[in-house]
């Protein structure tokens, strides 16, 4: 099992990356450093519970800037990097690849690079990891049956799938020509609090509350498989923990869904917590013009992980969804100021580019 001293992790103050570091930094005695751009995806208000924890510290920076990382790594000399930063919205890759080329392959590349470099005269004995949190995307779209193992092959659709299908194969080439300890995470879509409102979930919840039309793409049946985002960080840390160098991991929920049935879903939960006439929200279902290249199913075998680690989702569907809405119910300051833009203002200026 291999414990470390220090933890470098990109994109902590994303939604899944928030999620890990309050984790790490609660039950680790490790020092986290958290390592983010803040784009319009990060938000250090998803952490203010634990931000002035003595093993916590937030640097501002893009992961394509080498002379930082340069800095980073010989001011703390890390012995874990997670790597979650990336431009994470499929339509917005649509709408601007080149964005998501910049961070997450050449950011990708460059954090991998100044890894190497830094760790090159590592002693033997040293356990250093280079974790790559990965997308089930980059596997393409499945049929009607069948689901995504570690061995299925590459064949990424979407701007975001190729940018993070790239990363991947620079992670391997890393670990193949020079050594670098590495280890791959493929998950499928998470969901839960502090998720930005641009994805399906929470973009669905905003809108229920505020009964505004709820845009289901296409004919609303394609599938996704869904986790739990502390499932999630929980399959993370034991990848972290007891991962073999150089392989990859597939991590699934088991909870597959068809869109249009989750969005009922979350429907009829809300208008129950809301006191709302049965059905009502239903009505706000508009049916829009498709995702171009919207891939059809996603579903993943977690075996590996499951039977080499000893991990397996524990929060089902339901109850996750009740969880999530319940968030974002209690926190609805969180989602105007996403709204209206404020939340960024602020820590922009707390928090200048070193
Ligand atoms: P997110 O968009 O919520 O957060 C991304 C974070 O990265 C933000 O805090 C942002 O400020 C930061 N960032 C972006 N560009 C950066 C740069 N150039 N330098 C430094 N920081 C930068 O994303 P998320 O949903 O939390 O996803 C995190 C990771 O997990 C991503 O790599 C994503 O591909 C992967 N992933 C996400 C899901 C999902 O369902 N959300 C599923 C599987 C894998
Ligand atoms: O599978 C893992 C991936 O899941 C992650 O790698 C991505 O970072 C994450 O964004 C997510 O990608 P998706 O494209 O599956 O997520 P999104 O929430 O954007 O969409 C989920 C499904 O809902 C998808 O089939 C498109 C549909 N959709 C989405 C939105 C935002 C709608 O029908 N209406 C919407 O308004």
């Amino acid at each position: 099992m291999r414990n470390f001293g220090t933890i470098l992790i990109t994109g902590g103050a994303g939604f899944i990356g928030n999620h890990v570091i309050r984790h790490f930094v609660k039950n680790w005695e490790a020092r986290i450093i958290n390592f983010d751009k803040l784009t319009y995806a990060g938000n250090l208000q998803n952490l203010t519970d634990i931000e002035s924890a003595e093993n916590y510290t937030f640097v501002k920076g893009c992961i394509t800037d080498t002379k930082l990382l340069e800095e980073i790594f010989a001011e703390f000399n890390p012995d874990l990097v997670m790597h979650l930063a990336a431009e994470s919205h499929v339509d917005r890759s649509i709408e601007e690849p080149l964005e998501f080329v910049k961070t997450n392959v050449i950011g990708t590349v460059n954090l991998l690079n100044v890894a190497k470099n830094s760790w090159k005269d590592r002693a033997a004995d040293d356990e250093k990891l280079f974790y790559h949190i990965s997308t089930d995307e980059v596997y393409g779209s499945l049929g009607a049956t069948g689901l995504f193992t570690e061995k299925t092959n590459y064949d990424p659709r979407s701007p975001y799938s190729s940018s993070k299908a790239s990363s991947d194969h620079f992670v391997r080439a890393y670990h193949h020509t020079f050594g670098l300890p590495v280890v791959i995470s493929n998950c499928s879509n998470n969901y839960g609090p502090n998720q930005f409102p641009e994805k399906l979930i929470p973009l669905m919840i905003n809108n229920i509350r505020s009964e505004s039309p709820l845009p289901v793409y296409g004919d609303g049946k394609n599938v996704r498989d869904w986790l739990y985002v502390q499932d999630h960080v929980l399959a993370m840390e034991a990848i972290a923990q007891a991962g073999r160098a150089g392989e990859t991991y597939n991590i699934g929920g088991n909870n597959e869904h068809q869109n249009i049935e989750l969005v009922h879903a979350l429907c009829d939960l809300i208008d129950e917590k809301l006191g709302r006439t049965e059905g009502a929200s239903r009505k706000l279902i508009k049916y829009v013009t498709d995702r171009p290249g919207h891939d059809r199913r996603y579903a993943i075998d977690s075996s590996k992980i499951q039977a080499e680690l000893g991990w397996s989702p524990q929060i089902q569907l339901k109850e996750g969804l009740s969880k999530t809405i319940d968030w974002y119910l209690d926190n609805t300051e969180w989602l105007d100021q996403i709204t209206s833009g404020s939340y960024q203002d602020y820590y922009q200026r707390m928090y200048d580019v070193r």
